[in-house]
């Protein structure tokens, strides 16, 4: 299975070799190695996943932030990077934690919040309508960033559970976080 597919062969080259014989228990540390280097563009494609933007405003039904109850609900995005999911899910009505083993990444991700919610790039919409994107803009949730390891369970300890279900989080949404595959 290949992960990254956006990027090039050289790129997915320097991004696989930096995990060449870490163990499995050393790979989050060995992300954020790479963050402190300043070499997060070995993976990040400066937008938010197309398809995520194409479900949250094309099938509303499958993806309501709004609770039968009325409360707003809570997205989580594991191994978020910069955040454009966080920010994606947070411009379509949920509150939204962005996750990372990274404190640089944490920093960045709330960096690039504040100034990316002012003026929001085209690319969190798919809609042409820009009455329909100040709509979107107005009932949008909050991002939030926290740091840790999602496969520990450690890291949710300020987010309180507010769901009749005794869930922290309504929905969970991944693009490639955690360890690197190569071709099998
Ligand atoms: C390939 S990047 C993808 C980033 C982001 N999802 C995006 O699409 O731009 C993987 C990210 O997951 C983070 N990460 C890796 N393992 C993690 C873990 N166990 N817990 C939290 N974050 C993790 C890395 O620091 C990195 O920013």
């Amino acid at each position: 299975m290949a992960t990254l597919s956006n990027t090039n062969d050289s790129t997915r080259g320097r991004l696989i070799g930096h995990f060449d014989n870490v163990p499995l228990e050393r790979h989050a540390s060995a992300w954020s190695e790479l963050w402190d280097q300043g070499e997060s563009d070995l993976w990040d494609r400066g937008c938010p996943s197309p398809s995520l933007v194409d479900l949250l405003e094309h099938q509303p039904d499958v993806l309501n932030p709004i609770a039968p109850s009325g409360r707003r609900k809570r997205a989580l995005v594991p191994g978020c990077g910069r955040g454009y999911d966080v920010i994606l899910l947070a411009l379509h009505g949920f509150d939204a934690y962005g996750l990372e083993i990274s404190p640089t990444a944490v920093a960045t991700g709330k960096e690039y919040a504040i100034s990316e919610l002012k003026e929001p790039s085209l690319c969190y919409f798919s809609t042409p309508s820009e009455a329909k994107r100040e709509e979107y803009r107005k009932n949008r949730g909050e991002p939030r960033f926290l740091q840790g390891n999602f496969f520990e369970s450690d890291w949710d300890g300020e987010v309180v559970s507010q769901s009749d279900h005794g869930s922290k989080f309504d929905l969970v949404y991944d693009y490639t976080v955690g360890p690197l595959y190569s071709e099998v």
